[in-house]
């Protein structure tokens, strides 16, 4: 997908906007701890008291990374870990080193540790494919042996249509056969059980006083769909859905409208009431969340 980074002066106007964010996620479709300007966001944040989230692949957990990370008090991390096999793990990963990630995994929590920090709480997450479907359970035990506390969650090959172009041929292939039926219905099955054995995000969001139930807004009808969030897209443009990366109006830009103009524009209420009814708009093609 197209790299771009936020700049960390629009990232102060956001933060200068929205005066009443409590937690915020620095998450993007590239490396979080690959912006050069990562912990100085990160230090913003905080020091206006919001709690900052973000998700890694877990290969910069170097000495001087995990120092700064405790520093700044970032609250969660978690790690993408796609396989417990090196070799799978390097191929779905392009070239990642499974043995430093875990390394640096444990670098982490041990200097948290050792050092009297309470933060960050290490997650984790990850993509599975055919091959690996079964892996959830070997994963999470290598995870929690490294220092991982909480489940967030797998998630298959997204299907949707931003991802489409970016996949090498062999790819495709999977996504219009049973296969990705077969991974979902995997990651549900194996997911409880991991939940025996690591905390979920519900419940470290309800010890941490963050308020996600994860079951859409008050008078939502369906979980998984129309979370309590909106996906903000560098552009200003947001959507109900991180799923969702095409912008759908051009009335849904925070540039242009505040968050409320949004929230009261009839197209923006009438998608949300669509996604808590299972009645899905065209955007929603493929996603594996409608069939959950
Ligand atoms: C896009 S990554 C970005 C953050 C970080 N670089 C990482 O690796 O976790 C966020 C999550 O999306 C998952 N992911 C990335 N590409 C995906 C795809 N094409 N289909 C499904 N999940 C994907 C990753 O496994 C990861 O857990």
């Amino acid at each position: 997908m197209e790299q771009k980074d936020i700049t960390v002066e629009d990232f102060r106007h956001v933060l200068d906007n929205f005066p009443t964010v409590r937690t915020i996620a620095l998450v993007g479709e590239g490396e979080p701890l690959m912006h050069k300007g990562f912990f100085e966001m990160a230090r913003m944040a905080t020091d206006r008291g919001i709690r900052v989230v973000t998700l890694s692949n877990g290969s910069t957990f170097s000495s001087s990374n995990v120092k700064k990370i405790c520093a700044v008090g970032i609250v969660y991390i978690s790690v993408s870990i796609d396989s417990f096999d090196p070799s799978t793990f390097a191929a779905s990963r392009i070239g990642g080193d499974l043995t430093q990630v875990l390394t640096g995994i444990k670098r982490l929590a041990d200097y948290r540790d050792s050092h009297g920090f309470q933060y960050p709480r290490i997650g984790l997450k990850g993509t599975l494919f055919d091959q690996t479907q079964n892996q959830i359970p070997a994963i999470v035990a290598m995870a929690k042996s490294h220092g991982v506390e909480i489940f967030e969650g797998f998630q298959p090959l997204n299907p949707m249509s931003t991802y489409l172009p970016i996949y090498p041929t062999e790819k495709l292939k999977a996504l219009d056969t049973d296969e990705m039926g077969q991974v979902t219905a995997a990651i549900l099955r194996d997911s409880a059980k991991a939940l025996t054995q690591l905390k979920s995000v519900s419940q470290f969001c309800e010890d941490e006083g963050i308020a996600l139930s994860k079951n859409g807004r008050g008078n939502g009808l369906r979980p998984n769909c129309d979370e309590e969030w909106v996906y903000a897209l560098l552009s200003g443009d947001i959507t109900p859905c991180c799923q969702i990366k095409t912008p759908i109006s051009s009335n849904w830009n925070l540039t242009s409208h505040t968050l409320d103009e949004v929230f009261a524009d009839t197209l923006y209420e009438n998608t949300r009431f669509n996604l808590w009814n299972g009645l899905f708009p065209d955007h929603c093609k493929g996603c594996f969340k409608t069939n959950v």
